[in-house]
């Protein structure tokens, strides 16, 4: 049943409105004051409150923002003098739904009620919506998210697949990327990277080198030095590697890392030979950890170097090939693994 709060300080008013509210099928309670209203409210809830503006104590402009902060959904309506018309607006401003002029017509307070409740009724409807869209959206939102993250996965690992494929013919290749996705992320977070972009680097780590697919055996692991032709070929890994991984565009961060992870800090690189900060900072991190994983490689023309001979020799190249921030972070990594290796207790 649909519960009404009748607040006046006349009992005579209060009884009448009662009784004729009774009378159409409403459950109805009373309050003499703007206290005594609030403490029902605390208790009971409404759907309604007629409400009179002019009482002693509580004013009904201050019940307003009270009883709605105790229930944003009641429908209020209020009963003011004739000729105010100030404290009509008043009262509308502070939250009511209605106001009616006293003494108040019967048949006006039936339409007035039926109007506020069928207000309130929309307004709970329209909330309610309101709510369910929300949710809906923000399901179907995080359901896309993961499928996207699922494709986004699938996509690598297909590419990966690849280069697996193909690291594995080769001996003096095998693992390479593995081990340059590795050392990437260890950079990025040694150079204090956010997450997302040590994860791209990551990324670009187990795919730089997938263009080497369309270079000839015979050059990759050529004993001597390349001829001006040859060199030329070799490069081309960047760019068929691009073209591999083109369906990937959705991960723009790591085929830009890719792109360029030939270039040197002095603009002497490839493809573009652009230099010192132009590259981006991904590509800078996978360049010194691709060359660094190169010369601690076995390769079919030398030994692998140590780790610590390996950054010797790569601190020539500082301030040419690499950038000397990503040249500090290499140094700091590679001694901590370093470390963290020693420090592991030999086997009894
Ligand atoms: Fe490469
Ligand atoms: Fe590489």
């Amino acid at each position: 049943m649909t519960r009404i709060l009748i607040v006046d300080d006349e009992e005579t008013i209060r009884l009448a409105l009662r009784k004729f509210l009774r009378s159409r099928g409403f459950e109805v309670e009373i309050a003499g004051s703007g206290d005594q209203a609030l403490e029902i409210l605390d208790a009971q809830s409404f759907s309604l409150m007629l409400c009179d503006v002019r009482m002693p104590g509580m004013t009904g402009v201050q019940v307003v923002p009270q009883a709605r902060a105790r229930d944003e959904d009641i429908a209020i309506i209020m009963l003011t003098a004739v000729n105010d018309a100030a404290t009509a607006t008043e009262v509308l401003s502070a939250g009511a739904s209605d106001y009616l002029m006293k003494p108040v017509e019967l048949a006006d307070l039936q339409q007035a009620v039926d109007r506020a409740l069928q207000k309130r009724t929309e307004l709970i409807e329209k909330r309610h919506l309101d709510r369910l869209i929300r949710e809906e959206v923000a399901l179907r939102t995080a359901e896309l998210e993961r499928e996207k993250e699922a494709l986004r996965r699938m996509s690598i690992g297909i590419a990966e697949t690849l280069i697996n494929a193909m690291e594995a013919k080769d001996v003096y290749l095998r693992g390479h990327s593995q081990r340059v996705a590795e050392l990437a992320g260890q950079l990025a977070e040694q150079l204090g990277l956010d997450e997302a972009l040590c994860e791209d680097l990551r990324v670009a780590g187990r795919l730089h080198d997938v263009g080497k697919i369309g270079i000839r055996e015979a050059i990759l692991n050529k004993p001597d030095r390349l001829t001006a032709e040859e060199f030329e070929h070799v490069k081309q890994h960047v760019r068929i590697g691009l073209e591999i991984l083109q369906p990937l565009f959705h991960i723009t961060q790591p085929l830009k890392f890719i792109e360029h992870h030939h270039e040197h800090w002095d603009g002497a690189g490839y493809p573009l030979g652009l230099n010192g900060e132009d590259i981006p900072l991904g590509a800078r991190i996978l360049c010194a950890a691709d060359t660094f994983d190169a010369l601690t490689s076995k390769r079919a023309y030398r030994e692998p170097l140590e780790p610590m001979a390996a950054l010797e020799h790569l601190r020539v190249d500082v301030g040419k090939q690499f950038d000397p921030r990503v040249y500090d972070a290499l140094v700091r990594v590679i001694t901590r693994r370093l470390a963290s290796r020693s420090a592991v207790p030999a086997k009894r």
